[in-house]
C-alpha cells in the first residue's frame, strides 16, 4: 500500500500545472484515486474539487455571490434562506403554465427559445421556475409520511429533489419545461430542446449518464440559463456544469 501511495504521489506531481489543482487537497486526490483507479487524474482532481469524495450535504459551503449569473448551486453549495433574486420577471403567458418567474436575462432568452420552437412547430411551456427556499423545502418534503424514517426518505428523495438552499431553482435561472417524466427525452420537444437549447443560452443541467457527478437522476426537462457563450463552451466540452465550473470559473466568483 505504501508503495502504491508513493507511486500515485509521483504521478500526481505531473498535474500540478492544472489551474484547478489545489496542493492542500493532495491527500484527498490520492485517496479518491485509490478508490477510482479507472478515472484519469484530471477527472479525479475535478471530482474532488466538486466535493464528490465527501458525503452529500456534509461539507457545505455558503454561496457568497448568489447574483452572479454563472453561480453554481449543488449538494455542496448552498444559497441562504433569505436569497431571492432582485430581477425576477413573469414569463409571457403563452409560455407559462401560471405566473412563473425567471430572472430578467433568463426570461428574455426563454421566451426567444419558445418563439423559435413555435416557428418549428413545437410547443414549450415553463412548468416550474424560481422557487424560494421555503417553497423548495415544501417540495422536498411533500411525499414524507410521518411514520417513515427520515434517512430512508432522504436517501430516495435526494436523487430527484434538492434540499432547501441547494436547488438551482432558487437562483431564478432554472426552468422545468413541459413534462416531469423521463419519457420527455423522446418527445419532439425534448429532442428539439437538447439540440437547440445552447443557441439560446441554456444547458441541460442533469444529463443522462452523469448521475454520479450531478448527484441527480437524469432530468430531460430541467434547463439552466448560462448565456450563449458559456452554454456553447459547455456543450463543446461535454462536461456537466459542476465540472466546468470547478475547472474554469471557480476562481472568478
Ligand atoms: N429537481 C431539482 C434537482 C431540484 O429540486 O432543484
Ligand atoms: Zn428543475
Amino acid at each position: 500500500m505504501e508503495e502504491r501511495i508513493i507511486g500515485l504521489s509521483e504521478e500526481l506531481l505531473e498535474y500540478r500545472y492544472l489551474t484547478y489543482y489545489d496542493k492542500t487537497k493532495e491527500n484527498r486526490y490520492i485517496n479518491y484515486k485509490l478508490q477510482h483507479s479507472e478515472l484519469s487524474w484530471e477527472d479525479i482532481i475535478t471530482r474532488v474539487e466538486i466535493g464528490l469524495d465527501y458525503t452529500y450535504y456534509c461539507e457545505v459551503e455558503s454561496i457568497s455571490f448568489p447574483d452572479i449569473f454563472f453561480v453554481l448551486v449543488n449538494k455542496y453549495r448552498q444559497l441562504s434562506r433569505e436569497y431571492i433574486p432582485g430581477d425576477l420577471e413573469v414569463i409571457a403567458p403563452e409560455y407559462n403554465s401560471s405566473t412563473l418567474m425567471l430572472r430578467h436575462s433568463a426570461r428574455i432568452a426563454f421566451e426567444e427559445m419558445c418563439q423559435a420552437a413555435v416557428r418549428e412547430g413545437y410547443i414549450l411551456k415553463a412548468i416550474s421556475t424560481f422557487r424560494s427556499f421555503l417553497y423548495q423545502n415544501q417540495v422536498y418534503y411533500k411525499n414524507w409520511l410521518e411514520e417513515q424514517p427520515l434517512e430512508q426518505y432522504q436517501a430516495e428523495r435526494d436523487r430527484v429533489s434538492a434540499r432547501a438552499g441547494h436547488s438551482e431553482h432558487q437562483t431564478g435561472l432554472a426552468v422545468d419545461i413541459n413534462d416531469l417524466e423521463q419519457t420527455f427525452e423522446y418527445t419532439p420537444e425534448g429532442i428539439w430542446l437538447r439540440e437547440h437549447c445552447y443557441e439560446y443560452g441554456f444547458i441541460l443541467r442533469y444529463p443522462k449518464g452523469k448521475e454520479d457527478i450531478t448527484g441527480y437522476d437524469y432530468e430531460p426537462w430541467h434547463f439552466r440559463y448560462l448565456g450563449k457563450e458559456m452554454a456553447y463552451q459547455l456543450q463543446d466540452s461535454g462536461m456537466t456544469y459542476d465540472e466546468y465550473y470547478v475547472r474554469n470559473l471557480r476562481n472568478a466568483d
